[in-house]
């Protein structure tokens, strides 16, 4: 059960201060996003370059970009250690993934909330990691959609009759009230942006998040 807080709620003009605020955390999961696949704009390679030499604890890249053929493996070259891209941006996922894992990364892609798992389940064997967004991509602070547990539940049976230890990740609007039905359905990364960052102690709220997700292990 790992936490990955979401560096979108933090305090931009600190990131290094921010980082150090969850270095209790598993991961620090960094939302990249180009303002093409989704609308809005944050951040890109220069600034993870400048992160990975500063954070105490691993990074979560989460690619919210098109043409993730391209731009994805320079994030696993950089040093990033989980490069996720979306499974509606990738032309060609198998290349991809094995790009960045070539570079020494985990490899992930991610399926926003109106897709469909099934088609997708022959790349397992190309991935450590599978991310089922929990809200529409390209905000933090968004509500839960519990309707997706149903798609965490198949993927984690998918990724029980492959074998091996691939990862589910869930993101957006996890939070203390939430993450108990994630965990249930098979998630065991956890990403919260707004319930870290938004907490009086983020660190606390790591530690109080991991505790909740481990009490409700699938
Ligand atoms: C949304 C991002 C999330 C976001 C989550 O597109 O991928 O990582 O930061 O924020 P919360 O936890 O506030 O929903
Ligand atoms: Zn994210």
């Amino acid at each position: 059960m790992q936490i990955s807080p979401s560096i979108l709620s933090a305090d931009f003009a600190n990131l290094e201060s921010e980082l150090q605020a969850i270095s209790n955390a598993d991961w620090a999961h960094v939302d990249v996003m180009d303002n093409h696949f989704v609308p809005n704009l944050t951040l890109g390679l220069p600034i993870v370059e400048a992160l990975l030499k500063v954070s105490p604890i691993p990074i979560d890249c989460h690619l919210m970009i098109e043409d993730p053929d391209r731009w994805a493996p320079p994030y696993a070259e950089a040093g990033a250690q989980s490069v996720t891209f979306h499974i509606e941006a990738v032309a060609d996922p198998v290349r991809t993934a094995r790009a960045i894992r070539a570079a020494g990364a985990r490899a992930a892609f991610a399926i926003k909330p109106g897709t469909d798992f099934a088609p997708y389940v022959e790349l397992l064997p190309e991935v450590d990691m599978v991310l089922v967004m929990t809200v529409e991509p390209g905000f933090g602070g968004q509500s839960f959609m519990a309707d997706q547990m149903p798609k965490v539940r198949r993927v984690r049976e998918a990724v029980r009759r492959h074998g091996g230890d691939i990862w589910i990740q869930v993101d957006g609007g996890v939070s203390a009230r939430t993450i108990e039905q994630c965990a249930e359905a098979g998630a065991d990364v956890f990403v919260a942006g707004s319930a870290v960052y938004g907490a009086a102690s983020a660190a606390d709220a790591v530690d109080d998040l991991r505790a909740l997700a481990q009490r409700h292990r699938h």
